[in-house]
């Protein structure tokens, strides 16, 4: 006993021993020079030099901040355009991009539109048509009233807008933050956005830009995405990205759902699908699985909606893999599309500025 005592303190275990310097290492150690500092250190002003008054920063800087959380990559543009779209209620949507984005998007929809005197309105901070007073009920895709100020904080953003029912049409211009006046146009019912030059204001985020190609297949999946949870709309992607989609509008119920997702993950899924169909407790999931036999090697093929908001979220990946356990290898992932419906007020949508993730009042209900 007294041995092994001995033993064990002087000397660490077997296990963890390589970890210590050894005879040479320890020489090498105390004969190293003492550091010193690179050549060239970076300018920094030290914080004791920099100006010390509080101030308010200017309206363009506040949402070039937002937009560095909002607007990622072109693909977020998209979204938040698209998202707008849909929330106008529109059933066609057409996004044509170029330079995989950067060059340009444009988005036009055949929704209700803004009148005139509102365009100013839109491309400001917190101004939004959709959020009352009450931020437990959002009901649409947006409700922060950001995206557009920070997308013209940072690309040159045009907006051309004809209400339902007029024909007073009108076009407003954001340049890097400078908002242009309203003039009247021509246009068709609906909306046009059209994005040119993203980042051109914040050039630290251009460089960290992927590939046109890489950006534009991020375009194609935010717009699949969406179309997935809006069969009755139809979606177009078109443009010199040539990543053209047609997705021809199709009837809102299961029967429809299936053309969509055959639209969008391909014939070979739509045939090897079983239909979901659950509710208890207000909660409702609804969609489609992959039968066993039909696996991918990664989850990319999982998409999950709330109240038709596309989420990420690892809840409900755990839950399919929990529901696989038995009929799936480790290593391959089901395919599918499922969507889950709940009263507003028992999710929170206010989690993340992109509004990619969601959080569930009661976690365990959803995951049953
Ligand atoms: N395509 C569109 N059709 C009609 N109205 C739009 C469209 N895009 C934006 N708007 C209006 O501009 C407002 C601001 O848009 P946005 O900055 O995306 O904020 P949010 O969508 O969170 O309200 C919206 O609330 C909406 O009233
Ligand atoms: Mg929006």
């Amino acid at each position: 006993m007294q041995r092994l005592w001995k033993s064990t303190s002087a000397r660490p275990s077997s296990a963890c021993r390589h970890l210590l310097p050894t005879g040479r290492e320890k020489a090498a150690f105390i004969t190293a020079p003492p550091f010193s500092p690179p050549p060239n250190p970076p300018k920094i002003a030290p914080m004791t030099t920099a100006p010390r008054t509080i101030r308010q920063l200017t309206d363009t800087v506040i949402n070039q901040i937002a937009a560095g959380e909002v607007i990622e990559r072109p693909a977020s543009v998209v979204k938040e355009l698209v998202e707008n779209a849909l929330d106008a209620g529109a059933t066609r949507i057409e996004v044509a991009t170029a330079g995989g984005g950067l060059s340009l998007i444009r988005v036009t929809d055949n929704g209700g539109g803004m009148p005139p005197e509102e365009l100013p309105l839109a491309v400001s901070r917190h101004c939004t048509s959709k959020l009352t007073d009450d931020i437990h009920d959002i009901r649409s895709l947006g409700f922060r009233g950001e995206a557009l100020p920070s997308i013209g904080s940072v690309a040159r953003l045009s907006l051309r807008s004809r209400p339902e029912g007029t024909d007073s049409a009108a076009e407003i211009s954001v340049e890097g933050g400078r908002v242009s006046a309203v003039k009247p146009v021509a246009a068709n019912r609906g909306t046009t956005v059209e994005v040119r030059d993203l980042f051109f204001a914040t050039p630290a985020r251009l460089k960290f830009m992927k590939s046109e190609r890489a950006e534009t297949a991020a375009i194609t999946e935010v717009v699949k995405r969406m179309a997935l949870a809006f069969p009755h709309v139809r979606f177009t992607l078109t443009g010199s990205d040539r990543n053209t989609l047609e997705l021809a509008a199709v009837p809102a119920d299961g029967e429809g759902l299936l053309r969509r997702i055959a639209q969008v993950m391909g014939r070979d899924f739509a045939e090897n699908t079983l239909p979901i169909e659950a509710a208890r407790e207000g909660v409702s999931l609804s969609g489609h699985a992959s039968i066993p036999s039909f696996s991918r090697a990664n989850a990319m093929l999982q998409y999950f909606y709330v109240n038709g908001r596309p989420v990420r979220d690892k809840l409900l990946t755990g839950a399919i893999r929990g529901a696989y356990m038995d009929a799936l290898p480790r290593d391959r992932h089901a395919v599918a599309a499922l969507f889950i419906t709940l009263d507003p007020a028992l999710v929170d949508v206010n989690v993340h500025p992109a509004k990619a993730d969601v959080r569930f009042r009661d976690p365990g209900l959803v995951r049953g």
